[in-house]
């Protein structure tokens, strides 16, 4: 064990700016993985990651390297998740490193998320190394990049690495940066052990795995180990490192990367950002840095037939056993039935997970419109967190309402500065401040609710600035809003699952406009059906769909049975994600209308 012959590094980068790619590059230059072998993108297992090119969790491997000095070393790669939602697993990451690896794409340059990202590992003080990617690619415009890393970070850039992850070209000379600019772990293998837990996951066979950066001491199996924050004590059952495959190693020291396998039965008690040391004798000194994660988007899930409730709970628990940021309570609807109010980092965590239900687990759900966790103070003073509009009290109960804010920041070129304001302005944003980072790129800082947000703001951004914006934000606080209950009404009964909240001055507009959508949306029933959208009980908007006039089998004639049987079936497939509610058919773009907003 040479800690002087350890490189720990991250890869970060805008999302799709190549960092995936470029690991498969890593791995297959180092013969970690031969190419024979090399499944496209090997670091994002999950069946999800790979179709939607998109990494969640973080992975890590480690490689030997044959430098050009002669010298063999152990490089530990840690994979980030590139989007938004999964910010806190990176900074977890980038906690375990010495340097990170900036991947800027020669075609789009400096983005939102390389900003966001770049900050974060100066904030870590590590080492970065800029590399700039996609050269192969004609539109390449790699003296743009290096300027916009210059001007924009004031990252030096004159000796970045140009490459191509797609061809490989450059990737020896990242690996021989890496050698050089990344400094080698520093700490104390004879002290108290301290363990940075970066990453957790359960194995059906193993119990909870996790992912761990040695900072000081050293840790084998059968030693008895502490987790500082949650407190939970275990027996180490095995520790290696992931070469990708796992290999058990005697000892993990100072300096190392690697995995550990506790044996316990629940990620909730193995946190990631946590710190491990010994049960007896051990650290007092927690490392920096540990925060619980938040849900801040909500909706309901509720199963289509209603036989599935008991499938869709045990599915949710399995789920949670890997993501604690999964959080889910039971919620009773009277249009929807049973159901849960499931708690998600953002809106891509949320489809992700909305997918992983139904195909791994073949279930068959309606979603609500997701919403955010508002605090509701009573004229008592008293708080109330709510999850689900449903549960608003009566507005003369009610004292205040507050939501949460976002700080956005947006980058853009400067001719597209005008529609961001439009946009931003009219989600009730607050404008900050503008600054130039380079002559092409303009950042725009903003506030702005969280619920304005979710409703479809990043697919109107990309599409008011032609997908030249991009889009990097964080939590900024709670704020008073001027809040209230819009309920929708179908034959003249509110419907609880498609009630929202919104602010008080767009209730009307909006109100019109979503029952004029609803029109379109419900099909023509046997019977007449009033859409009516309302505030309080005072009526803003309202539309009629008309009774249906034909029977549809009315069209055949005669006994060909087959064709009404197909034409039978065909109505089925289109009731497949219909509630009856009441007694009206509703389908569930029902329910996503509410975010769709022209
Ligand atoms: P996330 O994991 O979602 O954050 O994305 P990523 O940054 O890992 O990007 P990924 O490696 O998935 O690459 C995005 C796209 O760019 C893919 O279609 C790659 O094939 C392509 N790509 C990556 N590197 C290069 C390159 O050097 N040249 C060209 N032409 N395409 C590249």
């Amino acid at each position: 064990h040479d800690p002087s012959k350890i490189r720990n590094f991250s890869i970060i980068a805008h999302i799709d700016h190549g960092k995936s790619t470029l690991s498969d590059r890593i791995l297959e230059l180092t013969g970690a993985v031969s190419a024979r072998d090399m499944q496209q993108q090997i670091l994002d297992t999950m069946d999800i990651e790979r179709e939607r090119g998109i990494t969640i969790k973080s992975q890590a491997v480690r490689v030997e390297y044959k430098a050009d000095d002669g010298e063999t070393y152990e490089f530990n790669l840690i994979d980030t998740p590139g989007h938004v939602d999964f910010t806190y697993e990176v900074s977890r990451s980038l906690a375990a490193c010495e340097g990170a690896v900036l991947v800027v794409d020669a075609t789009q340059g400096v983005e939102a998320q390389t900003v966001a990202n770049a900050m974060m590992a100066m904030n870590a003080d590590l080492e970065i190394v800029p590399l700039i990617n996609k050269i192969d690619l004609p539109a390449a415009e790699p003296e743009r990049a290096r300027e916009q890393i210059e001007d924009g970070l004031a990252i030096p850039a004159d000796d970045a690495v140009l490459c191509s992850a797609k061809t490989g070209v450059g990737v020896h000379d990242l690996l021989e940066a890496i050698v050089y600019n990344v400094p080698a772990p520093q700490g104390d293998v004879e002290g108290p052990l301290r363990a940075l837990i970066f990453d957790s996951f359960f194995d059906p066979y193993r119990g909870v795995v996790a992912l761990i950066r040695v900072v000081d001491g050293s840790i084998a199996k059968g030693d008895r180990l502490r987790m500082m924050a949650s407190g939970t004590e275990t027996l180490v059952e095995e520790v290696g490192a992931r070469c990708p495959k796992e290999v058990p190693l005697d000892a993990l020291c100072a300096g190392d990367v690697g995995y550990l396998v506790t044996g316990l039965k629940d990620v909730s008690q193995v946190k990631v950002g946590d710190t491990v040391t010994t049960a007896s004798g051990g650290s007092h000194e927690a490392l920096p840095g540990y925060r619980d994660v938040k849900p801040m988007v909500f909706t309901g899930l509720f199963p289509i037939e209603g036989d599935q409730f008991e499938p869709l709970k045990e599915a949710l628990e399995k789920l949670s056993l890997n993501d604690p940021a999964l959080i889910w309570e039971a919620e009773k609807s009277h249009a929807l039935g049973f159901g849960f109010r499931v708690g998600f980092l953002g809106l891509l965590h949320m489809e992700v997970i909305e997918e992983r239900l139904e195909r791994e687990f073949g279930l068959n759900l309606l979603a609500t419109a997701p919403s955010v966790e508002y605090h509701v103070y009573r004229s008592n003073k008293e708080m109330v967190s709510l999850h689900s509009p449903q549960e608003l009290p009566d507005p003369s109960e009610i004292d205040r309402i507050e939501e949460p804010f976002l700080k956005v920041k947006i980058l853009v070129p400067p001719d597209y500065v005008g529609a961001v304001m439009d946009l931003t302005v009219s989600r009730r944003g607050n404008f900050i401040t503008m600054n130039y980072l380079s002559p092409t790129t303009v950042e725009l800082l903003w506030e702005m609710p969280l619920g304005e947000m979710i409703m479809d703001y990043f697919d109107r951004l990309k599409s008011s600035t032609k997908g030249y914006a991009s889009l990097d934000y964080e939590f900024a606080g709670y704020r008073e809003s001027k809040l209230v209950k819009l309920d929708i009404l179908l034959s003249g009964k509110p419907i609880d699952a498609l009630s929202f909240i919104i602010h008080k001055d767009k209730a009307y507009d909006r109100g019109r406009v979503l029952t004029e959508k609803l029109k379109g949306i419900i099909p023509r029933q046997m019977f007449e059906v009033p859409i009516q959208a309302a505030v309080g009980g005072r009526v803003l908007a309202r539309e009629t769909i008309k009774a249906k006039r034909k029977d549809v089998l009315a069209k055949c004639y005669g006994g060909d049975i087959s064709r009404k049987r197909k034409l039978l079936e065909k109505q089925k497939e289109g009731k497949k994600r219909m509630k009856n509610i009441g007694n009206v058919e509703v389908p569930q773009e029902a329910f996503m209308a509410i975010l769709k907003v022209d």
